[in-house]
């Protein structure tokens, strides 16, 4: 009985997979497996978008079940991408997430006590980024932040604080280092 009710969930989960799938692939989305997903029809991804190997997708069902993971049209994440949901992580069109990027918009409860973190309810703030950003190697990008377009995250950086548009923020906690000026198409050093 176990067997045949762990036999059918996996052949629900593994249709629901390749359905979300052959449906990307028609809209000229490129999705390369091994790829996990939990919730398929809650990740939302804009034509021309490429998700490379060992991805991870997961949004968790809540009360409302309104978690989602919403992705622009042409936006490239590389490798190793994990970005988890329990509210809305939202990640603009035409943006480059490099390798090992980890995004979430959901920390555990934080009461040491009488249960443990892991059963504690979900603590969710959502997370924005706008078009055209650039998320480095390695980056973090933690729950409540807002990033504004045309953003640069640096590798290895931690993202803790809201960056505004046309920022360069890099380090831990990520800190803003440069700005764009559009009139002499520079980025300008930010003085500490
Ligand atoms: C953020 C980045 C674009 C900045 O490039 P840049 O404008 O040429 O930066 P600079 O070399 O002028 O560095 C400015 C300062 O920021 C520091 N800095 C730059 N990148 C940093 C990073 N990722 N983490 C911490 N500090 C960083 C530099 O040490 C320098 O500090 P200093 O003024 O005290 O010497 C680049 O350093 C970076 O992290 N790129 C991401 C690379 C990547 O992930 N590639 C994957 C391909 S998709």
């Amino acid at each position: 009985m176990v067997f045949i009710k762990y036999f059918f969930k996996n052949i629900k989960e593994y249709f629901k997979k390749l359905f979300f799938v052959l449906k990307y692939l028609r809209k000229n989305v490129n999705i390369k497996k091994p790829l996990h997903i939990n919730e398929p029809k809650n990740v939302l991804i804009g034509r021309g978008t490429s998700i490379d190997c060992f991805s991870r997708l997961d949004c968790y069902s809540t009360s409302n079940n309104t978690s989602k993971i919403i992705i622009g049209q042409n936006t490239n994440i590389c490798f190793n991408f994990t970005c988890l949901s329990a509210g809305t992580v939202s990640i603009g069109s035409n943006c480059l997430i490099a390798s090992n990027v980890f995004i979430t918009n959901e920390n555990h409860g934080l009461t040491p006590g009488n249960s443990s973190y892991s059963s504690q309810p979900l603590i969710v703030s959502d997370v924005y980024i706008g078009d055209n950003c650039w998320i480095g190697e390695k980056a973090c990008i933690l729950p409540g932040v807002s990033i504004g377009e045309w953003c640069i995250i640096g590798a290895g950086s931690i993202v803790t604080r809201s960056i505004p548009s046309f920022s360069m923020a890099v380090g831990n906690p990520a800190k803003i280092i440069k700005v764009y000026n559009p009139d002499i198409n520079e980025w300008i050093n930010v003085k500490e």
